[in-house]
């Protein structure tokens, strides 16, 4: 079945005049959703969570459904409201102020999102970490936020370079524990005597709130920096993007270490009052159908690559699972095949809606509506109040169907504000008053965008950023390599596969096992998501004069392609 066009079912969609919106909405309009729009008061934490608390009607309604395999929990408004005042008393006793900065490096659990609430409601920034992380990653970003508190478990704190970390004051732990130091703060003790009265710190929307690291194609990873006026667009996209209702229960499956699980696995479902369900553990297709069904999932947020093998996983998997819940599916991360979106009408009877943002932009901007024509392949149109277009290397805007750098004009309300510690990086992102995604991409004639890769080297392996420079760094700390180039090369499942070039050391010879061992090495120092699936010896990697790495050369020597210019290369 080859299907160009899928119209939108008929439906009582939130976003009914999408055309009509497009030319009247202002972000002002979405200001009267809000507390603070009367009483001048700011804080996202208010927002998501006390202002349900504070409601008769809501306070009890569940607001977080934990599961994982080993482990089942459920939290009201009211239980999430009261925890994580007394979290944040618990950080107050510690000296937390406004503008600090307070990591989390832990798995998904409860403690996660009253911790994270907790630190909200001292107006200090927030920094997930990804559980994966290994030593390496965990330093790069600790030590650049120079975060005064970490909250992790006692089995991930191996990773936590303690000695490398000055401005680290305490870290609190959450489980047993009997390692002993004066920075140790055990977070089930501390609770138990922490009152759950707190007066939350009223904050500016300009104020900081989150800071999100991710990878670009040169140099460590940066600290994106988000503030509370980006609750304006977690709302609205909220309403018209995932159409939440009252009664939706939803599910986002992207960690909150990654901006997906943040801005749409917290922000957006708690902003509306609904009902929201974390699932711990790794990734099965048994286990992700089985959370759909077991918790009666209406709405659900996911990424191409989860969805590519659920599709692999067959027929009979999807078969044993009762759907009949699941209303509305969404998708980002990554490029959406339309086979999926094919897929996604017979196995689920429901259209799978491709989105498209950034860490940077902190929120969705193109989009496909559930109220609009989704045209499989297409990442859709921008939501009202968004201004996007396809942009040349000089920021002017270019006509319909040619390929160039998607651009959005700059001021939405969930834009970074800045790079952490790095105001040349952050200005290089605007270019003549667009923000340049470094996407290329197309516009067709209707308004619809078409993905077609990265301008840079970054690399998106199963929806995950990876920066080469972070790995090839890390492979250069092996004592057999001299040096390393890393490209992304397109896997049919994974979209991009990590395949590292190198060059031995004197001394060295290649064998299976050298080349496991250094694969092993990125694995542990650096991260799971980050060790090369693929890598190859070579008597030499390609540089500029200047030493720069040629990558593209590499992509294309790997892919068959032309070689285009190689004038700068080396001799
Ligand atoms: C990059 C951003 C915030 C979303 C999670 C990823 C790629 C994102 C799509 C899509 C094709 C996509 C882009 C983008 N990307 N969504 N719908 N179709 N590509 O956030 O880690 O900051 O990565 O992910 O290349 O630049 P991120």
């Amino acid at each position: 079945m080859d299907v160009k066009r899928i119209p939108a079912k008929k439906g009582d969609y939130n976003l009914q005049n999408y055309e009509e919106m497009c030319e009247t909405f202002s972000w002002d309009d979405m200001k009267r959703n809000f507390t603070w729009n009367e009483t001048g008061k700011v804080n996202m934490a208010h927002e998501a969570i006390d202002r349900h608390a504070q409601d008769p009607n809501k306070k009890n309604q569940t607001a977080l459904i934990y599961s994982a395999p080993n482990r089942e929990e459920k939290l009201t408004f009211g239980q999430l409201s009261e925890q994580s005042n007394k979290f944040a008393n618990v950080l107050k006793k510690y000296d937390v102020t406004k503008g600090d900065r307070v990591f989390l490096f832990m798995p998904r659990s409860p403690e996660f999102y009253v911790a994270f609430f907790g630190i909200l409601k001292t107006g200090a920034i927030a920094g997930p970490l990804f559980e994966a992380f290994m030593e390496q990653a965990v330093r790069d970003r600790l030590q650049d936020s120079e975060a005064k508190i970490l909250i992790t478990t006692p089995e991930l704190l191996e990773r936590v370079p303690q000695e490398d970390l000055p401005a680290l004051e305490k870290i609190i732990l959450v489980g047993e524990s009997d390692a002993g130091s004066a920075r140790y703060i055990n977070y089930h003790s501390e609770m138990q005597t922490a009152s759950a009265n707190f007066a939350i710190e009223w904050v500016d929307l300009e104020d900081g709130m989150l800071l999100h690291y991710t990878s670009g194609s040169t140099g460590k990873p940066k600290g994106v920096y988000h503030v509370h006026n980006a609750m304006i667009q977690h709302y609205a996209t909220g309403e018209w993007v995932l159409d939440l209702k009252e009664d939706d229960v939803y599910w986002c499956t992207a960690d909150p270490g990654w901006v997906t699980g943040t801005s749409y696995g917290i922000f957006a479902p708690w902003l509306h009052g609904n009902t929201n369900v974390v699932r711990g553990g790794r990734f099965s297709p048994e286990d992700w159908y089985g959370t759909l069904d077991t918790h009666n999932v209406t709405v659900w947020y996911t990424a191409p690559t989860a969805l590519r093998m659920l599709v692999s996983a067959g027929e009979a998997v999807v078969n044993k699972f009762d759907l009949s819940s699941l209303r509305h599916i969404m998708s980002v991360g990554e490029p959406l095949n339309p086979e999926v979106v094919t897929w996604g009408l017979k196995a689920f009877d429901l259209r799978i809606h491709d989105t498209w943002w950034m860490t940077e932009t902190g929120a969705q901007l193109i989009v496909n509506l559930p109220s609009e024509e989704i045209r499989p392949g297409s990442m859709g149109k921008p939501i009202p109040g968004i201004k996007a277009t396809i942009v040349d290397n000089e920021g002017n805007e270019i006509p319909p169907n040619q390929m160039g750098n998607l651009a959005i004009k700059e001021g939405w309300p969930a834009m970074m504000r800045a790079v952490w510690n790095n105001p040349s990086k952050y200005e290089s992102y605007f270019v003549n008053g667009w923000y340049v995604s470094g996407d290329s991409a197309y516009k067709d004639e209707d308004g619809y965008f078409w993905f077609q890769g990265r301008l840079d080297d970054v690399i998106n392996t199963a929806g995950e950023r990876v920066g080469p420079f972070e790995v090839e760094s890390k492979l250069l700390e092996h004592a057999a390599v001299a040096e390393a180039g890393v490209i992304g090369k397109p896997h049919p499942e994974r979209g991009e596969i990590i395949k590292a070039f190198i060059t031995l050391n004197d001394g060295y010879e290649k064998s299976d096992e050298l080349l496991e061992d250094i694969r092993q090495f990125v694995k542990t120092g650096l991260s799971a998501h980050a060790a090369p699936r693929e890598m190859e010896v070579r008597d030499s990697i390609p540089k500029t004069r200047s030493g720069k790495i040629m990558r593209r050369l590499l992509k294309s020597w790997e892919l068959g392609l032309p070689t285009g210019d190689t004038s700068t290369l080396e001799e």
